[in-house]
Formats: structure tokens, sequence, C-alpha cells
């Protein structure tokens, strides 16, 4: 409707030019003191139709938590049900939602041409985009029906950069246990040298964001991942989490990233 309207407006004032054209310069000055008027008309309806199109692609964009594929208490006794819906529920929900408020401050930054308040929304950015692509990479990672050996091109991979899957486990735990504070152990994929790595981050920092890697399977080693069932024993926790991982899911975004 608002596009038929700034067509209807030109039509018009199209006439008034030819009209004033025919008629003299009074009725010049009068015409295109209406034209400018109208000018103004259809800017201001390309600025509303321009705020609309704007905030039609703001709530296109906003961030949702991803459901589950299984039960809260699916993953039990390894990882219990009371941790699983508050890491899931409340935790990822947490990230989502400062994401999505973050993300509305910068365009509104960006709209401002306000380069500082970009630069001071940064941080927020990292957390809590790096929050969201790491929980959601998680959740995939595990299964009720996981556990076991990974099969294929993923095991051949192992072999080849770790020398056996026992030792790709035994150097992603001992990586995973020791980041000092919150973060992530990885094992990940490079794409420069086609060769698997394990890496480890600190906080919500997004692996493939601050390093390059590609993500294929993360261990969550904040302490809202564990505390409630292992305490402070964080070795226990990275212990049993391997008889509940998707190798399925992992052996996918393997695939995914040699693409
Ligand atoms: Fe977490």
């Amino acid at each position: 409707m608002m596009v038929q309207s700034v067509n209807l407006k030109w039509l018009s004032f199209k006439g008034s030019y030819l009209l004033a054209r025919a008629h003299g310069s009074g009725y010049l000055l009068r015409s295109i003191r209406n034209m400018l008027s109208r000018l103004g008309q259809i800017r201001r309806c390309a600025a509303s139709l321009s705020q609309s199109i704007n905030q039609i692609a703001a709530s296109r964009q906003k961030h949702t938590l991803p459901d589950l594929t299984y039960d809260y208490g699916a993953l039990e006794p390894h990882i219990c049900a009371e941790i699983m819906q508050l890491h899931h529920s409340k935790h990822h929900a947490t990230y989502v939602n400062n994401l999505n408020v973050t993300e509305e401050k910068y365009q509104e930054a960006l709209a401002k041409g306000d380069v500082t308040a970009q630069v001071a929304l940064q941080p927020a950015l990292k957390f809590n985009g790096g929050g969201h692509i790491n929980h959601t990479i998680f959740w995939t990672n595990l299964s009720p029906n996981g556990g076991g050996e990974p099969q294929g091109e993923l095991m051949e991979a192992i072999k080849r950069d770790f020398g056996s899957f026992q030792k790709m486990k035994e150097k992603m735990s001992a990586a995973t246990v020791a980041v000092q504070g919150s973060g992530w152990g990885w094992l990940s994929y490079d794409k420069e040298s086609g060769r698997l790595h394990i890496a480890a981050c600190a906080n919500q920092d997004p692996l493939q964001g601050t390093t390059g890697l590609i993500p294929l399977l993360g261990i969550d080693v904040w302490e809202h991942a564990y505390y409630l069932q292992y305490k402070n024993v964080r070795p226990d926790y990275v212990k049993a989490i391997w008889n509940v991982i998707n190798w399925e899911n992992v052996s996918d975004r393997l695939q995914i990233a040699k693409k």
C-alpha cells in the first residue's frame, strides 16, 4: 500500500509540472511549492517504509533456545536431570536472551554510526554469542544412545592424528580438565592442514571465531555443567561424559567441516 501511495504521488507531481509549464510564472511558483511539499511527503513515506523493513529484519534475526532431542533425564546416570534442566532452560536461555539484547543495542549503534558504542558491545557479543554457539553444539554432541567409539572416516582421522582413539580421549580429557576456571575442551578440525586438533577455550570464547578451528565435539567445564552432581571433582565428570557422546553427530560435523 505504501509503495502504491508513493507511485501516485509521483504521477501527481509530474502532472503539476506539465500544467505549470502551460500556465505561466505565478502558477509555476505555486506548483513548485506543491511539488516541494509532495517531495517531503515522499521522503517521509520512504523513511517510514525503511523503518518498517528494518523492524521486520530485526524481528527475524532473534535467536531462540533450541529444543533438546531427548529428555532432561535421558543422560542419567552420567549427567543428572537437574543439571540438564538448569543448564538448558536457565543458563543457555540467558545467553540467548542477552545475545538478542546485545544485538539490538548493536543495531542501534550501527544506525547512529556510533563506533564507540559498537566497540563497547564487543565483549558482550563475544560472551553471549559464544555461549549460544557453544551450547547449541554441545546438546547435539550428547545422546542417551551415545558412548562407545566412532566409526568410519572420523575414526580413521583420529587414529591418523592421535595414534589411537584411547590416546585422543586421554589428550582431550587432560586438556579439558586443565582449563583454568570456566571454559571448554574441544576436538576440532583444522581446515588448512586437514587434521584434527585438541583445543581449549576460556569462558564462552567460541572456538572458530577466536582460533579458526572448526568445532566437532565440545565438553563444557563451567561448574554449572557438573557441580550439582560431581561437586569439585571435574575429572570424574569428564570421564563420565564419554559414555554419552553422540559420535554420529561428531562424524556429521567432520563431513560438513571438510566441505
Ligand atoms: Fe554451560
